[in-house]
């Protein structure tokens, strides 16, 4: 006999991001986070779980290749989903416990293009375990103990972190601020600077963050006015202000990690002219239409209104012209009218290198992890 399920999970975007834990067992984080998840048309992943008597050994694929299981995270997860089953089924589910699993997981999108693939695949690792061993209930801390980011990666549209209090962690999970009905008419554009994996990764960052930069300590303290301000800006909708605290966060993130010894830049030359496009565009129209943020790595992710995105694609393609190469530049969503900022085009002068940017992902808000039927 074999049990087995398949389950999808999202990607998210912080814009008051996560950077520094206070407990790295059990991934408690010093600062409250907020994400925005995106639409699992264009960006997820997809976990199958089978569970048997006969197999002989745990085993894992991830987008085809086979990895260790003995990767840390992945036995922490699985542990506490184990302990959570156990808590909430009594002996019901003792056998189906003892047997062996194989999990096989795929992103439909690049691993290494910087794009918090880590969050929708532990996200997506966690609630597919849940739906196995019949798991009831907030599976965010179970997500979490995978990467941090991954919890806010269980629930669609607007999503909190909470730092919490506890020595245990029991109160530092994600919950849902607003679904992604609620501003739907948000779009995400990722602009894949680079997709190669060549940076320090996030763990490691950030711990080397918390332990030699002082600025952070300045950060740790303005974190929670910040993540107070932007709930308010996504409960009315005030793009203005959503855009301003997201490019601040973002900036205040790469401040501190240069500010840690030796100095952490995940920014490039590229990433810097985005930055710079978006503040003039901004400028231009006398409001904050388009908001960067990014995580660590160089690519850029912009949250805009939907009615702005055929002028913003047209300032793209023309500082950034696709070349031969890049044939679908594009990819997501399509873009309905090809409205040109002409005079904004005219009116700028940037120097700008132009083959910067690899290709760009058109998407929106999305909902939280789903079960397959049939698979
Ligand atoms: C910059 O969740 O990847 O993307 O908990 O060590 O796995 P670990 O870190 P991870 O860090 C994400 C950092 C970030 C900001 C964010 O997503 O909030």
């Amino acid at each position: 006999k074999m049990e087995y399920v398949t389950c999808t999970a999202p990607v998210n975007i912080a814009v008051i991001k996560y950077w520094g834990k206070r407990d790295e067992k059990l991934v408690l984080p010093m600062n409250s986070s907020v994400s925005v998840t995106l639409s699992q048309d264009q960006l997820r992943a997809k976990t199958t779980i089978a569970a048997c008597k006969t197999f002989s050994n745990d085993k894992i694929w991830l987008n085809g290749r086979e990895e260790s299981f003995d990767n840390p995270r992945i036995q922490n997860l699985l542990h506490e989903v184990k302990c959570r089953a156990r808590i909430q089924n009594g002996s019901d589910l003792d056998q189906l416990l003892s047997w062996k699993i194989h999990i096989c997981s795929e992103n439909n999108f690049p691993t290494a293009a910087g794009l918090a693939s880590s969050a929708a695949g532990y996200a997506c690792l966690a609630f597919t375990l849940a739906q196995l061993y019949k798991v009831t209930g907030d599976v965010s801390d179970i997500a979490r103990r995978g990467s941090g980011s991954a919890c806010r990666s269980v629930y669609g549209g607007f999503v909190v972190w909470n730092k919490g209090e506890n020595i245990d962690g029991t109160d530092s999970i994600a919950r849902q601020i607003l679904p992604h009905t609620h501003w739907s008419d948000l779009h995400i554009l990722i602009l894949v600077v680079s997709d190669q994996k060549k940076h320090t990764g996030s763990s490691e960052g950030m711990q080397k963050t918390v332990q030699t930069s002082e600025l952070y300590k300045q950060r740790v303290k303005c974190v929670p006015e910040r993540t107070d301000d932007i709930i308010d800006a996504i409960k009315n909708k005030d793009f203005d202000k959503f855009a301003e605290i997201t490019m601040k966060d973002s900036n205040q993130l790469h401040a501190v990690c240069l500010d840690t010894y030796p100095p952490i830049s995940y920014l490039t030359d590229t990433s810097r002219d985005i930055m710079t496009l978006v503040h003039r565009y901004n400028t231009f129209k006398a409001q904050n239409k388009v908001a960067y943020t990014f995580d660590a790595g160089p690519n850029a992710c912009l949250y805009l209104n939907e009615a702005d995105v055929p002028g913003v694609i047209s300032i793209i393609e023309y500082f950034f012209p696709p070349t031969s190469q890049s044939q679908h530049f594009i990819t997501g969503l399509p873009i309905n009218t090809r409205a040109i900022e002409k005079e904004f085009i005219s009116n700028v002068t940037i120097p700008i290198q132009p083959d910067g940017l690899k290709y760009v992902i058109h998407t929106t808000v999305g909902d939280g992890p789903r079960v397959c039927t049939n698979e």
